[in-house]
């Protein structure tokens, strides 16, 4: 039987060290040495939660279940927020997994494990293969985050000629420039100060936009798809003037309260809203691929994978501080 380290959160918030124990590799579970996780920004919403932490992993096959086809000893994989789905309803058979009424993801199942440890143990139909030319360092924080963002572009039809908007540079965000940038659209910037400016050219925007303390937001071409990564909700009265007609916006932030917008501003212009949460297995391989094509690679800051390192990330991100994403490393 498989037993592991893993990283739980716990009340006070405290991250703590402990073993889980799983059943014999059955169906296509898939055993993987962890070689790398991601710390997403949805984290430090679970880290009072008694379950495994961390939903951005990468790592290498130790063994498979007999029904594992695709997968063998050795290979590198990743996997993300979610890790199971019927595959019968409506929603599987159309590549919407993760609507499915049965899914299983982070927080919701598979508490005993995360990607904060040592192994974990995952069903090959929900592991993705990490493309040659990632590192697994630079391919665990595409698993949530770049999944994310990639799949709120692409699922709905992202073109080249569009003025793409990215509000808040943090994980997502940082990924969210270099995706949109890559595929051939403007990218407008939207972040609280002007102290990301410099790195956010670099990663491909085109226009920057400090948004604290303003009273109005100046966009040389107004934004067709605004993808919200902030860790709050932001002010929407100071972002629908910088839409285009029929904009779509995608709240992305995983953050509490109403979401509350300028009724006839928004009506005027036919803005539309898509909420989405993070991508469908179809597309998170897109994703990879479309990462490891145009080297697109996350600023990471690594951390050891024990209670201390993990603990530290967390204050690090929590506090604001983050450049731009933290990468937890077994010693
Ligand atoms: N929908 C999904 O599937 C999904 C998936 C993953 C994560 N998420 C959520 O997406 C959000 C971003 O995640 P992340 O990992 O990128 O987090 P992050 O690294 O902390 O980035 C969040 C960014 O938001 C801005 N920000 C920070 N505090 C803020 C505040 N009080 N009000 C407004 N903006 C603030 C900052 O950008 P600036 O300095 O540029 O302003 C910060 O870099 C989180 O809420 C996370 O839970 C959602
Ligand atoms: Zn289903
Ligand atoms: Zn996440």
């Amino acid at each position: 039987m498989p037993s592991f380290t893993v990283y739980k959160g716990s009340k006070d918030g405290s991250v703590k060290q402990t073993k889980t124990e799983r059943p014999e590799l059955s169906a296509d579970d898939v055993l993987v040495k962890i070689t790398a996780s991601g710390l997403c920004g949805t984290d430090l919403h679970y880290r009072n939660q008694d379950m495994g932490l961390g939903h951005e992993g990468v790592g290498i096959v130790e063994a498979v279940g007999p029904q594992a086809k695709y997968m063998k000893k050795g290979d590198r994989v990743g996997w993300g927020y979610e890790h199971n789905s019927c595959e019968h309803c409506q929603q599987c058979l159309r590549g919407n997994e993760t609507f499915c009424p049965e899914r299983a993801m982070y927080g919701m199942a598979d508490l005993d494990q995360g990607s904060m440890a040592s192994h974990g143990v995952w069903r090959e139909a929900f592991l993705f293969p990490i493309p040659d030319g990632l590192s697994d360092e630079h391919a665990a924080p595409l698993q949530c985050g770049g999944a994310t963002v990639f799949g709120a572009l692409h699922q709905y039809g992202t073109q080249a000629n569009e003025t793409i908007g990215v509000m808040g540079v943090g994980g997502l965000g940082h990924l969210a420039i270099q995706y949109a940038a890559k595929m051939g659209c403007k990218v407008v910037v939207l972040s609280g100060t002007d102290s990301k400016k410099e790195e956010a050219m670099k990663l491909g925007a085109h226009e920057f936009v400090a948004t604290k303390g303003a009273k109005e937001l100046k966009v040389s071409r107004p934004i067709d798809r605004l993808l919200v990564t902030t860790s709050a909700q932001p002010q929407w009265d100071l972002i629908i003037p910088t839409l285009a007609p029929n904009a779509i916006i995608y709240p992305l932030s995983v953050a509490g309260g109403d979401f509350t917008i300028p009724y006839m501003p928004s009506l005027f212009n036919g803005i539309r809203v898509i909420f989405s949460v993070v991508a469908s297995r179809y597309i998170h391989q897109r994703m990879l691929d479309f990462a490891a094509l145009h080297q697109i690679k996350p600023i990471i800051e690594k951390f050891p994978m024990t209670e201390e390192g993990i603990t530290t990330a967390m204050n690090k991100l929590d506090a604001g501080d983050m450049r731009y994403r933290a990468v937890i490393v077994p010693q």
